[in-house]
């Protein structure tokens, strides 16, 4: 036991300790803990998960980057649409940006700034790119699904602009897609989509850090308290999406951009601005453990998830019948996992009030997810905005098989001519799936971070 607090005290001194300092022990509104989840998800879940997502089912979803934002004007940068910094104006940086010459004719301070810009706009640029075979076999999907009947399909994956794109070829990573533009989507969906009184602030709003003073923080969270428990999570989710894309970026740094080589990697530094509790006035290590409650909700909906899934008649399908029952398989496999963990929520806390309470708490969730998925599409970055649609929807999916707990259970008693009560989509398969392998790539990548923070000491 003194050796325990010694250690503790000798951790908390380090940057180690100052951003996992409450990042252990037992999990608000859950039962379990940070260690038991760290082991399940890093020696269990993680590797077969990543196995899964490679496979063709999972590796291609299909979206539409190309609606314009409804929110407000979102200015294209540099004249070029998928640019995403702000500093420049369009009449500073024409067309010739792409042509690396044409920097001579700005000013130095342009001439920075168009840099930065045509790196965002590179790095966030997304590949399209598909095999003809590939083209041709997801055309043979989309008949097998139509066939299927779904009865709520997603408007957005009829739109011709929708369009596949292979997420192995588009890792979410840094982008140099930051500044004032990717500050407001963040701000946004808190102020406007978290169900939160203007009147009360949140705390450390980025360019504020010396006015947020202690007693802010406290309003804040007292408030947060006195939310119901769904209302409570639906904040504690979002920061834990935005803590999560935080440490992909912290994880994927460019760290080297040379003309000979791009090497990606893990920039302490950044991950410390972002979840020190001294360099973000405690907010960090809170942050990490929404990441973590983040993929407690999202782990449990896989688990409810599992009657769905275990119908006969459903399938992975990509029309090769082999492949197709092997990647069945391999993901009841993970979700039996997944219903195995031990330390679920307590069954009557979360999306279980009286009916009529839980029918209008859902619907203001999905309202309130719609309206944040809309937000997406405001966001600069190409590479962000797939990301940004895929995990906002996976984290809408898992919300909606939570709150059809009743509708999936009663499933396998239903006759075939019934109209299923409850329905998946493909896309909503995809994005369900490779949301929860970001989060769960996010909590294997707190492990590095661990290790490389102790190494720095
Ligand atoms: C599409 O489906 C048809 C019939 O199911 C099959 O003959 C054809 O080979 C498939 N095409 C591709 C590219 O998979
Ligand atoms: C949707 O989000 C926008 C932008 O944040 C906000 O102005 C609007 O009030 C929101 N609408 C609803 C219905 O929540
Ligand atoms: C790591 O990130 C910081 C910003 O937090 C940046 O200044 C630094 O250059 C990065 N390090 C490398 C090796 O890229
Ligand atoms: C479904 O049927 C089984 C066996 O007939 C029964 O034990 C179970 O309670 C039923 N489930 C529901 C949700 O009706």
């Amino acid at each position: 036991m003194k050796l325990v607090v010694f250690l503790l005290l000798h951790m908390f001194g380090s940057a180690h300790g100052r951003c996992f300092c409450q990042v252990t022990g037992d999990l608000d509104d859950c039962a379990c803990d940070v260690e038991t989840l760290d082991r399940f998800n890093n020696d269990q879940l993680f590797p077969k998960l990543q196995t899964l997502l490679e496979s063709d089912y999972f590796r291609f979803y299909k979206v539409n980057l190309n609606k314009p934002c409804p929110f407000w004007t979102a200015n294209s940068h540099c004249g070029l649409q998928d640019c995403a910094v702000k500093p420049c104006s369009p009449n500073e940086v024409p067309e010739g940006l792409r042509s690396s010459s044409s920097h001579n004719k700005y000013s130095a301070e342009a001439n920075e700034q168009s840099k930065e810009c045509e790196q965002a706009k590179h790095l966030g640029a997304v590949d399209v790119s598909l095999s003809d075979e590939t083209r041709k076999a997801l055309l043979n999907w989309s008949k097998h699904d139509d066939e299927a009947e779904r009865f709520c399909v997603v408007d957005d994956e009829q739109s011709p602009d929708s369009q596949y794109v292979d997420l192995l070829l588009n890792p979410e990573r840094y982008t140099g897609y930051k500044g004032p533009e990717a500050w407001q989507i963040w701000n946004s969906i808190y102020e406007e989509n978290c169900f939160k009184p203007f009147t009360v602030k949140r705390p450390l709003v980025p360019n504020s850090y010396q006015s947020s003073s202690g007693s802010e923080a406290r309003t804040f969270y007292s408030w947060l308290e006195g939310q119901c428990v769904e209302k409570r999570a639906f904040y504690r989710l979002i920061s834990g999406l935005h803590a999560s894309i935080n440490v992909h970026l912290s994880a994927r740094y460019l760290l080297d951009d040379s003309w000979f080589q791009k090497k990606w990697g893990h920039n302490v530094s950044e991950f410390r601005q972002r979840f020190d509790s001294e360099l973000t006035a405690g907010e960090g290590p809170k942050r990490l453990r929404n990441l973590y409650f983040l993929y407690l909700i999202e782990l449990r909906a896989l688990a409810k998830s599992l009657p769905f899934f275990q119908q006969r008649s459903f399938q992975l399908f990509t029309g090769r019948a082999e492949d197709d029952q092997r990647n069945k398989e391999m993901l009841l496999d993970i979700l039996q996992l997944a219903r195995s963990f031990p330390l679920h929520f307590d069954e009557t806390s979360l999306f279980a009030g009286d009916e009529k309470e839980a029918a209008k708490l859902k619907e203001d969730v999905r309202l309130a997810f719609l309206n944040i998925s809309r937000i997406m599409d405001c966001v600069g970055c190409f590479k962000c905005r797939l990301w940004g649609k895929l995990q906002t929807q996976g984290l809408g999916t898992a919300l909606k098989i939570l709150f059809s707990e009743r509708q999936i259970e009663s499933l396998p008693n239903q006759s075939s001519e019934q109209q299923p009560s409850f329905q998946l989509s493909r896309q909503e398969i995809v994005s369900l799936l490779n949301a929860f392998g970001r989060i769960s790539t996010s909590i294997r990548e707190l492990k590095n971070f661990r290790s490389l923070l102790a190494e720095e000491r």
